[in-house]
């Protein structure tokens, strides 16, 4: 499991976080239809293995004319090339990885995902086209069951739609799945207030931290450093809220200068957000998350069954950022039944950051949506201010400033004015943007812009926000 072998695990090894996502699967799995909605969702290029055999070679069931063969050998270079580029979302031709050459620059360059499809669907959207192998329905169906061990063999996760695909991508999976995650033994960090009402996802060596915020602490860490008895091939697992999988996140990129680890996220929030993209870190006396790492878990594990704990002014920091995520994604979110609600959110974040993901390109910022104004709210208050509560402030503010309905969030999220120091929440705000006003809009739900205001807009937004 771990990278070179005695130095550790190495970032790119997680999903696609830095390597081409393949999508593989018979033909009218849905490949390039998923292939290329992924392609926008994560702002790579996408590459159609069929269109460009055709654009470089032209039609292919003429190509197919000249042999199966000589289609296969074409269709290899094709693959290889698009495999040289730059990180992108490839959707491969139904029997391209039959190739065994095709098989090990996968293995080499890409994270595989299989898109699974029943065959009678599959049937239905290829019958009648000009496809050489889709002719005869039985060849089909046969073809079908033969090709499934190949797919399964390559394919490190499997996926129907564009949001398992994105999920899958950067490891995430639905439902109570830890225990089959690792091979080896786990070693467990863990919220103490969550130990108290849920047992732990695996067994293995305990480490409690203090539950909530709490954790972030220097010398939180320490202690854990100091008592970790793990070999770098072993993986550590969090289980707990946004600030525990943040404290073992940030543990696990220190300890012998980084182990793989699982997160197990226990609230709202932390499945909707905390968990997912690879941040890490703790607060400094300076403030929050100001020490951390870059540190992709290997596989997030998201099961409501713990979400039936949370208390209510929890499950209201959760929903700001599910209001949140559905703003930016354009898709009323907050409808969906929990399940597929912390799914569509999970999705979506996968996607933003797997487009940008160490924050280098600024694709990642849209997801600051109404944080501008919350952290100032928070600091103000000195973080009496919960989270979540500053974020619905803060997409109020966005949403009037992008002059667009609030509605949503004060039906959803029934946010107050919170009392702070004005002037220092201004001076928070100014901080937190280094000088430079630049704030994330919506021209419309699902269209983030990220601009500049005039100081004097800004700060009556803010004051807007903030008690009399
Ligand atoms: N790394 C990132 O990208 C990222 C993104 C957003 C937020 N965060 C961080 O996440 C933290 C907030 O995390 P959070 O909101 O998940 O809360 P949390 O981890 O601070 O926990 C809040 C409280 O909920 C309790 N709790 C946790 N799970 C519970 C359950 N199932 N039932 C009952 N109680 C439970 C905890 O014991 C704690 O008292 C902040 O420190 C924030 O900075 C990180
Ligand atoms: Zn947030």
């Amino acid at each position: 499991m771990a990278g070179v072998r005695g130095a550790g695990p190495l970032v790119s090894e997680v999903g696609a976080v830095e390597k081409h996502l393949a999508l593989i699967g018979f033909m009218g799995a849905g490949k390039s239809t998923i292939g290329r909605e992924v392609a926008g969702r994560t702002a790579r290029p996408f590459v159609d293995t069929d269109v460009e055999i055709e654009r470089l070679h032209g039609p292919i069931p003429q190509l197919f004319e000249r042999g199966e063969p000589e289609f296969r050998r074409v269709e290899e270079q094709v693959v290889a090339e698009a495999l040289a580029g730059p990180p992108s979302v490839i959707a491969l031709g139904g029997g391209a990885v039959l190739s065994e050459k095709t098989r090990e620059r996968l293995r080499a360059h890409a994270f595989v995902v299989q898109m699974d499809v029943h065959p009678d669907a599959a049937w239905e959207r290829v019958r009648g086209s000009d496809r050489p192998l889709a002719r005869d329905e039985d060849d089909f169906r046969r073809l079908f069951a033969e090709r499934q061990g190949v797919y399964e063999e390559t394919a490190g996760a499997a996926a129907a739609d564009a949001d398992g695909t994105l999920l899958a991508a950067l490891g995430i999976r639905m439902g109570a799945a830890a225990k089959t995650l690792s091979q080896g033994p786990l070693t467990v960090i863990a919220d103490e207030h969550v130990l108290t009402l849920h047992e732990p996802p695996v067994e293995g060596a305990m480490h409690s931290v203090p539950a909530g915020e709490r954790a972030k602490d220097e010398a939180v860490v320490g202690r854990l450093w100091g008592e970790l008895e793990l070999g770098r091939d072993e993986t550590l697992l969090a289980f707990g809220g946004g600030s525990t999988t943040d404290v073992a996140g940030f543990v696990a990129a220190t300890y012998l200068r980084g182990v793989d680890w699982i997160a197990v996220p226990t609230t709202l929030l932390g499945q909707v957000d905390a968990a997912i993209g690879g941040k890490t870190g703790i607060d400094t006396t300076r403030g929050k998350n100001l020490a951390g790492a870059f540190h992709f878990p290997r596989a997030v594990v998201l099961d409501q069954a713990y979400l039936t704990t949370l208390p209510d002014a929890e499950r209201r920091a959760g929903m700001a950022e599910v209001v949140k995520t559905g703003l930016l994604a354009g898709a009323d979110v907050w409808e969906l039944p929990e399940g597929e609600m912390v799914r569509a959110c999970a999705a979506y974040k996968a996607g933003v950051v797997l487009s940008d993901p160490f924050e280098r390109t600024g694709r990642r910022t849209i997801l600051n949506l109404g944080h501008t104004f919350g952290h100032a709210l928070e600091s103000a208050s000195g973080y009496t201010v919960r989270h979540g509560d500053a974020v619905a402030l803060g997409l109020l503010a966005a949403l009037r400033l992008s002059g667009l309905d609030t509605q949503v969030v004060e039906k959803l999220l029934r946010p107050e004015p919170v009392a702070a120091d004005a002037d220092a929440a201004w001076a928070s705000l100014k901080r937190d943007k280094k000088g430079e006003s630049v704030f994330v809009l919506l021209e419309e739900p699902g269209r983030p812009v990220v601009t500049t205001l005039p100081d004097a807009a800004a700060r009556e937004a803010l004051e807007a926000l903030i008690r009399k």
